[in-house]
């Protein structure tokens, strides 16, 4: 596995998850940083795909986890940053995928879309897969 340095956030909706994930980066020793939220209060999951978009286009974080109720809103927000590629996975081979073929930099998951352990696989997979180049870097600069 590469040096890995996460950044994770969620809403409200994605609050549980966020803390399982942790929980799981915590029992691999892999670095994070949570940048909320910290509560299930209802607040604005924009704000937070921006502060995760943030840190990993500055360099702070090399993966970015964002979990919101769909994962759709995150995805979509995190998407509008360039520089950022954000795949929201609700399957193992989706997520295994996106870090080989597209170098996802950002990862989405929609709490209310699948269940805790999938979305553990997930995270996983996606954390342990490599980016593939070769023809997958020629597509993966077109878009940038
Ligand atoms: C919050 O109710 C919900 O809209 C949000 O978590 C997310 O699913 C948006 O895409």
């Amino acid at each position: 596995m590469e040096d890995l340095k996460v950044v994770i956030g969620s809403d409200h909706a994605g609050y549980e998850y966020k803390e399982k994930i942790i929980d799981y980066l915590n029992a691999r020793g892999i670095p994070y940083t949570d940048i909320g939220t910290h509560t299930k209060e209802s607040c604005d999951y924009p704000e937070i795909a921006r502060s995760v978009c943030e840190r990993v286009l500055n360099g702070k974080a090399n993966r970015g986890i964002l979990v919101c109720g769909t994962g759709i809103g995150m995805s979509i927000a995190a998407n509008k940053v360039r520089g950022i590629r954000a795949a929201l996975c609700s399957d193992t081979y989706s997520a295994r995928v996106s870090r080989a073929h597209n170098n996802a930099n950002v990862l989405c998951l929609g709490e209310r879309v699948i269940g805790e352990h999938l979305a553990l696989d997930i995270v996983d997979i996606w954390l342990k897969t490599g980016f593939e180049g070769t023809r997958h870097k020629r597509r993966v600069d077109m878009i940038e």
